[in-house]
C-alpha cells in the first residue's frame, strides 16, 4: 500500500547499530574468560585469527567516542558469559564484570542507550560438558542465575535487554549447541534440538520474571532471525509451504514466548515425528504470564519457497549451516528478481515491511530491529586524499530498509528502534574479515591483525545525518 502521509519517526526512536562479544572483543580466554562453544566455529574457521576480534576490548573509549560522533541514541552489545562466569555457573569473575560495568557506564556518560543481549552464541563449554547444556533443564537455572547476576551489577544503567539471539539457528546449528561440528545435518538430531528450543524458551520466561520483578523500568525481550518468506508461485501448494516455513521457523518460538502455547501446526509436525518435548504442564503458565515486552527482530534478507513432496524421504533435512529444504513440507528457491548480495542473500527492503506488519498483527508487541545491514568484499580507497571505503550500496540499502520502517511506524505500529549491524566491522561467524557490515571500517584481515585502526566509511558520514534530521529523507 503506498501512504500518501509518512509520519515523524517518534523523538525517542531508538537509532542504534550494534556487535556482539565474540565478533568484536578479542582478549579471548585472557582476563579469566571461559571456553563457549565459538571455540569450535574457530577451529573449524583456521585462516581467521578470532582470537585479538577487532580489539574492541582495549579500544571501546575510542569506539564509543565514535559512537558519539555518529550521534548513536543506543548501542547494542552482548555479554560474554564465560567472561562473567567461565564455567558458566559457580563463582562470578570480577574482571569480566567489571568490564561491561566500565562499558556500560561509559556509554551512559555520553549519552548512548546500552541495550545488552545477555547470550549471543557463545554459550559456555563446561556447562554442555557437565550436563548436556540446554539439552537439560539444569540449563534453566543457570541461565537464570546468570542473568540475574548481570540485572544486579548492570541493571543501574541498563534499560533494554535481550534475552537470547537467534533461538531458532542455535538449536538447528550442532555447533552453536555444543553437540556436534558444522557438518552435522539437521535430520540428526532434531529430537534434542526441539528440547532445547523448550529449555530455552522457560529460561527466558524465567529470566523476564526476573528482570520485571528486580527492574521494573526496564524493557525485555528476545532477538529472533525474522523475514518474510514468499511462495515461489502462486500453487497453493508452495503457498502454504511458505506458510509452513514461517510457523517452524519463526512463529513456533513467538507463540510460545509471547502466547504460552505451541503452535498447533508445530505441535502436530512434532508430534507426527515423535519428538514432542516432555515438560511439566507448570511451564505453559509460566510463559504465559511472563511475556516479552517486544520483540527484537534481526532481519538481512526474504526466501521463495516451494513445496516440496515426501516422497520416501519424510522428515529429511538438507543445508548448511541451517536447512534449506525438508521433505514432505518446504525447498528454499531462487528469487527470480531480487538483488542479492555477494554470499546470495537477497535485498529486499518492502520484505521488512511485509515482516513487521505480520509481526504486529500476530503478536501486538512493539518492536525493535536489533540487527539490520549490508555485507560486503570491502578495501580502503584514497578518495581526493582521503582514505576511505565509498560503500555507496550499504547507504542505498540502509536508506531503503529504514524507509520501510518509516512506512511501518507512519501506519501506527510501534518500532522502539533500529540497530545497524554492524558499528564497526567485526569477525563474520562464516566468512571472517572478508564479509564486512561495519559503518567503520577496522584495518585488519583475516590472519593479519595490522593496525586495527577505525576509519569512517561513507555510511558513517550518512547514517550520522540520518539521525541528526531523525529522517532517512536525507
Ligand atoms: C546474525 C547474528 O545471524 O547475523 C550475527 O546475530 C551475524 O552474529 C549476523 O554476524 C550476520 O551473519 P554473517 O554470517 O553474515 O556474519
Amino acid at each position: 500500500m503506498e501512504l500518501k502521509t509518512l509520519s515523524e519517526f517518534p523523538s525517542d526512536f531508538l537509532w542504534g547499530a550494534a556487535i556482539s562479544s565474540f565478533q568484536a572483543e578479542g582478549n579471548w580466554k585472557k582476563d579469566g574468560q571461559g571456553p563457549s562453544v565459538i571455540d569450535q566455529t574457530r577451529k573449524e574457521d583456521r585462516t581467521t585469527n578470532f582470537d585479538d576480534g577487532v580489539d574492541f576490548y582495549h579500544r571501546y573509549h575510542e569506539d564509543i567516542q565514535l559512537m558519539k560522533e555518529l550521534g548513536l541514541k543506543a548501542f547494542r552489545l552482548s555479554i560474554s558469559w564465560t567472561r562473567i562466569f567461565p564455567t558458566g555457573n559457580g563463582k562470578p569473575n570480577l574482571a569480566g564484570i567489571e568490564f561491561y560495568k566500565n562499558v556500560v557506564h561509559e556509554l551512559k556518560q555520553n549519552g548512548i542507550e546500552p541495550i545488552v543481549t545477555i547470550y549471543h552464541f557463545d554459550y559456555p563449554t563446561q556447562l554442555v560438558e557437565q550436563y548436556g547444556g540446554w539439552l537439560s533443564r539444569k540449563s534453566i537455572q543457570d541461565y537464570e542465575n546468570y542473568a540475574t547476576y548481570l540485572f544486579g551489577a548492570l541493571g543501574d544503567e541498563v534499560k533494554y535487554w535481550i534475552t537470547i539471539n537467534e533461538q531458532d539457528h542455535v538449536i538447528k546449528m550442532p555447533e552453536r549447541l555444543g553437540i556436534g561440528d558444522g557438518e552435522a545435518d539437521f535430520s540428526n538430531y532434531k529430537q534434542e534440538a526441539y528440547v532445547a528450543n523448550h529449555n530455552m524458551c522457560v529460561a527466558s520466561a524465567r529470566v523476564i520474571a526476573r528482570c520485571h520483578q528486580l527492574l521494573p523500568n526496564a524493557k525485555i525481550g528476545p532477538a529472533l532471525s525474522y523475514q518474510a518468506y514468499y511462495p515461489a508461485t502462486d500453487q497453493p501448494e508452495d503457498v502454504l509451504a511458505a506458510d509452513d516455513l514461517a510457523t517452524l521457523t519463526q512463529n513456533y518460538i513467538l507463540d510460545l514466548q509471547c502466547r504460552g502455547h505451541y503452535n498447533p501446526i508445530f505441535k502436530k509436525y512434532l508430534v507426527d515425528r515423535g519428538i514432542f518435548p516432555d515438560f511439566p504442564t507448570t511451564d505453559l503458565a509460566l510463559l504465559k504470564h511472563n511475556r516479552p515486552d517486544f520483540i527484537g527482530i534481526n532481519y538481512y534478507s526474504t526466501d521463495d519457497v516451494s513445496s516440496l513432496s515426501a516422497q520416501e524421504k519424510f522428515g529429511k533435512t538438507e543445508g548448511l549451516p541451517v536447512p534449506n529444504k525438508e521433505y514432505g513440507i518446504y525447498t528454499k528457491t531462487k528469487n527470480r528478481t531480487l538483488p542479492t548480495t555477494k554470499w546470495g542473500w537477497t535485498i529486499d527492503s518492502v520484505g521488512l515491511r511485509i515482516a513487521l506488519q505480520r509481526l504486529y498483527h500476530d503478536y501486538e508487541l512493539p518492536i525493535l530491529i536489533t540487527e539490520n545491514g549490508f555485507s560486503n568484499e570491502e578495501s580502503l580507497e584514497k578518495r581526493a586524499g582521503v582514505t576511505t571505503v565509498s560503500d555507496l550500496k550499504r547507504i542505498s540499502y540502509l536508506h531503503d530498509h529504514i524507509k520501510a520502517v518509516h512506512e511501518v511506524i507512519s501506519s501506527g505500529i510501534p518500532v522502539l528502534g533500529y540497530c545497524v549491524w554492524t558499528l564497526m566491522d567485526v569477525i563474520s561467524g562464516h566468512s571472517g574479515m572478508n564479509k564486512r557490515y561495519g559503518l567503520i571500517y577496522v584495518d585488519r584481515d583475516n590472519d593479519n591483525l595490522k593496525t586495527l585502526q577505525r576509519i569512517k566509511k561513507a555510511s558513517f558520514y550518512w547514517y550520522q545525518s540520518v539521525i541528526k534530521a531523525n529522517t532517512e529523507e536525507v
